[in-house]
């Protein structure tokens, strides 16, 4: 069996087609969905996911600003320009890169985004929303592999869908939305002693772990669907994700790229998210 590969970027070109519609409805009423992406110091990476998330801003017809600020900037400067930014009513949806210089209390400054605004999702009551399924704006990259899975027409119902991780951003909340999608679902972590024996009887397996080969093919029950949501290096310094891809390809049924697969995805759902936003404010 080879995988049927669920591609991110084609998935995300139809999805930012629908946010570009929708963005362009609610200008025809005057308003142009805004984000706002705040950038602190000079992290390289943060530097490229920022300039990606104005850049599918731009393209899909929203408005956005990007303000950068030096290393040195303090809390209360920050927490000042967050303040500012919840007051603008050209602002839908608010973004605080992370990681912020160690100086800066994150959680801090996310707590000080309105909730009404926290495209992130990352805000406590954006989680508290999500575990109680109110509503509430639900974390990008959990939410773009929900969307995978719905693009495959797949079935949770009494699924067993295994999560690798329990980061705040997206193991936990990957697990909240498998959850209430009616799979059973397991975290495993790095406290977990036998990975193997739990990931063999995954349905679904979404590995969100930030390093290489946590998942081969010896791990995976023939056609399960696998997400992987790493971001890492190979040896030769390319792209690769948590998940043994040629490897696991030759077991899976579906299984997602990288690059190329739940990345694009969780920019796009910012946008959806960012959209969903101005939506909320204009009723
Ligand atoms: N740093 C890495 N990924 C993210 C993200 O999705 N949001 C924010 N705010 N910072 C990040």
């Amino acid at each position: 069996m080879t995988a049927q590969i669920i591609d991110g970027n084609a998935l995300s070109k139809q999805l930012r087609t629908q946010v570009a519609a929708r963005a362009q409805a609610l200008k025809i009423r005057g308003i142009t969905p805004g984000l706002a992406v705040v950038l602190v110091g000079d992290n390289p990476a943060s530097q490229v996911y920022v300039r990606n998330k104005v850049k599918a801003c731009e393209d899909s017809g929203l408005h956005s600003v990007m303000e950068k600020y030096e290393s040195s900037m303090t809390e209360s400067e920050l927490l000042a320009r967050v303040d500012a930014l919840n007051n603008d009513p050209n602002i839908h949806g608010i973004l605080v890169q992370l990681p912020l210089p160690s100086h800066i209390n994150a959680q801090r400054v996310i707590e000080a985004i309105s909730p009404s605004k926290d495209v992130d999702g990352f805000h406590i009551a954006s989680a508290g929303a999500l575990m109680t399924g109110m509503p509430g704006f639900w974390p990008c990259t959990p939410y773009g592999c929900m969307k995978m899975l719905e693009s495959i027409g797949y079935n949770l119902r009494g699924k067993h869908a295994v999560v690798i991780g329990r980061s705040n951003i997206v193991g936990k909340p990957m697990a909240l939305m498998l959850l209430q999608q009616n799979a059973t679902v397991t975290i495993c972590h790095s406290a977990t002693p036998d990975l193997k024996a739990m990931t063999l009887q995954a349905d679904v397996i979404v590995a969100a772990v930030g390093k290489r080969n946590v998942l081969t093919a010896d791990m995976v029950k023939p056609g399960a669907v696998v997400l992987d949501v790493g971001m890492n290096r190979d040896n030769e310094g390319k792209l690769c994700g948590d998940v043994d891809f040629e490897g696991v390809k030759k077991v899976a049924s579906h299984i997602t790229p990288v690059p190329g697969g739940v990345g694009p995805m969780t920019i796009t759902m910012l946008l959806v998210n960012t959209l969903e936003a101005a939506e909320r404010a204009s009723n």
